[in-house]
């Protein structure tokens, strides 16, 4: 699905933050716990470390956190925000939405509207998607999107195939009105294909398995990947996906300065990076540092390039996403 890019944005985005738990958990630390090598993790992924939450520490607690932040960077109050979307699959409940939480930690206006989206990695860019198009027609005037992720409490850490490769964390930007000054959010495309729909899943916990002692027994509540399924589609789908947001604004690979990713593997990085002609010293690479965080990776790659000075005002960002679902996207956004 693509939306229609004017020369000028309508919607810009005005402020950024992050948030990540303290604790670090290294590779080595992992090597005690599985049966893997820090070795491998590297080759394979690029992941060195990851940051795991502190007992106690919520879903909404680390949205929260990453939204003041990127309200303070906006220069605007949490009763600004009209609508407020939380892309996670780590929600702290499935009922209500972490959004309402949010809402209420934040300090947001109390009927302010609010839902989580369910697009996995996707999330963050799905979001600014939906963020757009509310700035854009003017039914919200200033978007919290949110990036969030928990995964650690969902992980089945006796499996070395998903548990070294994710990681917990918090990204969020405020989208409102761009001005007249050509830079905000140019274009954002984005897709699914349900077919893969169970090679990266949760099975059970829902409608379809209730939690049972039968499901928890059988660790059917944590996440299952079949990576290469997902290897195999990545490169591909994030290739076309970041051409046609090139094609669609009319930019060459050279126009791009930063390309700002979904985190999960250098390997598919690398592939993308070869085949959509943009070298990888210009894509804002931290898995190293946190893993595959989900929806929250790109909005935490972003504020961090933001904040050490990397990525910086008018240039032109790349970013793109693919996950579970599986779903995918791009956006071109002038910063
Ligand atoms: O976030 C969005 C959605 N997810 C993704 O985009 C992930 C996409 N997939 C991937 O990034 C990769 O498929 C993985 C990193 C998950 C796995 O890398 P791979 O190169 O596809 O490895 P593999 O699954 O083909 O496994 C190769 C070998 C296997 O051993 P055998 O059968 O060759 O003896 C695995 O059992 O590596 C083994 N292996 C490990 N060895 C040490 C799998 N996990 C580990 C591990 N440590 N942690």
């Amino acid at each position: 699905m693509a939306d229609v890019s004017t020369t000028q944005p309508a919607a810009r985005i005005a402020g950024t933050g992050h948030y990540v738990p303290e604790k670090v958990l290294t590779n080595l630390d992992l090597e005690k716990m599985v049966d893997t090598s820090d070795q491998w993790i590297v080759e394979r992924t690029g992941i060195r470390e990851r940051r795991i939450a502190a007992e106690g520490e919520t879903t909404s607690d680390m949205a929260a956190e990453a939204a003041r932040r990127a309200l303070a960077k906006a220069e605007l109050e949490a009763t600004d925000i009209d609508l407020i979307l939380v892309a996670t699959v780590t929600p702290d409940m499935p009922l209500p939405s972490t959004a309402m939480f949010v809402q209420q930690k934040i300090g947001a206006r109390a009927d302010c509207p609010g839902f989580d989206l369910a697009a996995a990695c996707a999330g963050f860019i799905y979001g600014l998607s939906i963020a757009e198009k509310y700035v854009r027609t003017g039914a919200a005037k200033n978007v919290l999107v949110i990036g969030v992720e928990l995964l650690s409490r969902v992980l089945d850490w006796t499996d070395r195939g998903t548990c070294v490769l994710f990681g917990d964390g918090a990204g969020a930007v405020v989208v409102s009105p761009a001005r007249d000054d050509g830079r905000g959010i140019a274009s954002t495309h984005i897709y699914g294909d349900g077919r893969l729909a169970e090679s990266l899943c949760i099975p059970a916990g829902g409608s379809r398995e209730p939690a049972s002692h039968e499901t928890v027994d059988k660790n059917r509540h944590l996440v299952k990947m079949i990576g290469q399924d997902i290897f195999k589609v990545a490169v591909k789908n994030l290739t076309a996906a970041s051409v046609t947001a090139l094609e669609h604004n009319g930019l060459s690979p050279d126009d791009v300065d930063w390309v700002v990713p979904h985190q999960a593997n250098s390997r598919i990085l690398e592939g993308v990076s070869r085949r959509c002609g943009v070298p990888m010293d210009r894509f804002y690479i931290n898995i190293d540092r946190f893993g595959n965080t989900s929806s929250a990776s790109v909005p935490i790659a972003l504020d961090e390039g933001v904040r050490n000075g990397t990525l910086k005002p008018g240039m032109n960002l790349l970013m793109c996403a693919l996950g579970g679902g599986i779903a995918w996207g791009s956006a071109l956004v002038r910063l």
